[in-house]
């Protein structure tokens, strides 16, 4: 994983199919955040390609996450085949004729992501009965069904704000995936436009390229992009960068991380640096995704804020009978 916000997916549907597992190695070895796997049944789109046996026998390969991108017909129908396969992300499309949201349903009870794709002449609309459900939205830049096609500059820039908008109400881990002729000079506009997954497929396996260098370089122009256009000139934080939210007692941020992690952003919870209580124990420092700590303060700030007055006032109340070792006090 790259030190910055975008993350690189390696499409494998252009790879050298007869050596599968050694071009998911080299993904990898190049740096993939991601291994993205198009799953395409000759219904859905005009193209034949692998199925959940062959991500089976690919699982053992790598620990690298792996974003199933099922253009199927009846995706219902295969889903449990996927999940038992080892797919860490499912994608299904949402012009499918089939009931969307208990798919969805079914992906997310497996603890896998859930995500909802869509053609580029399917308007983002589509996808709202569904957004509580959403962890993933792919905007596709080409028509599915084939690699090495040619990227839609108006469809990238008209739908990645949109899906961007779809997933704002996800504090952590909503993620915009762009997915089509995405390469080293598409790469700064899909950023710029927030895009966090750029999945790639021809412009890694293409021959006489240098994986490494593109997933580097799409990774380092998304960046640019997305603090030119959407971060003020500042470089982004690192996607798993933690910022620390407040230090409490144990027994006061206990509840307050549950209360976070129950509103779906991951809170770590560890011996700080702060105050001793009056236990003489050291107060815990809480910390959550630099991405989501303003989403956070906006809904946890004044319990926060209530907490720390809390234990100030213990504290307080505690000054007279107990003093720091070698303060020289009582
Ligand atoms: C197309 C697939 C894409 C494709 C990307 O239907 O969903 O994932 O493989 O390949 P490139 O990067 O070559 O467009
Ligand atoms: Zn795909």
């Amino acid at each position: 994983m790259g030190d910055g916000r975008a993350l690189v997916a390696a499409s494998i549907l252009n790879a050298d199919l007869a050596n599968l597992a050694r071009e998911v190695r080299r993904a990898v070895k190049a740096g993939a955040d991601r291994i993205h796997l198009d799953v395409m049944d000759a219904r859905f789109v005009p193209n034949l390609t692998f199925g959940w046996r062959t991500i089976a026998h690919l699982r053992p390969v790598t620990e690298a996450p792996f974003d199933a991108h099922l253009m199927i017909a009846e995706p219902g129908r295969w889903l449990d085949d996927f999940l038992a396969a080892g797919c860490d992300s499912v994608t299904v499309h949402v012009e499918v004729d089939e009931p969307l949201e208990p798919l969805l349903r079914r992906i997310k009870a497996a603890g896998r992501a859930a995500g909802l794709a869509m053609r580029p002449g399917t308007p983002m609309a589509a996808l709202e009965p569904y957004r509580h459900l959403l962890d993933i939205v792919m905007v596709m830049t080409v028509e599915p069904g084939f690699g090495g096609q040619a990227f839609m500059r108006e469809v990238a820039t008209r739908k990645i704000p949109e899906a961007r908008r779809l997933l704002a109400d996800k504090p952590w881990g909503g993620e915009v995936h762009v997915d089509g002729g995405v390469n080293r000079e598409t790469a700064e506009l899909v950023g710029g436009l927030g895009a966090d997954v750029l999945i790639a497929g021809t412009a890694l396996f293409a021959k006489g390229r240098n994986p490494g260098r593109e997933v580097r370089l799409m990774r380092a122009l998304a960046d640019e992009g997305y603090a030119l256009e959407l971060n003020g000139g500042v470089p982004p934080a690192p996607r798993e960068q933690m910022v620390r939210l407040t230090s409490l007692p144990r027994a006061l941020g206990e509840p307050l991380r549950d209360a976070i992690e129950a509103a779906g952003v991951p809170v770590v919870m560890l011996r700080g640096s702060g105050l001793l209580g009056p236990d003489g124990v050291r107060d815990m420092d809480l910390l959550v995704p630099r991405v989501s700590a303003a989403w956070v303060v906006e809904r946890f700030g004044a319990r926060r804020d209530a907490l720390e007055a809390e234990a100030a006032a213990a504290r307080e109340a505690a000054a007279p009978a107990f003093a720091e070792p070698g303060s020289g006090g009582a």
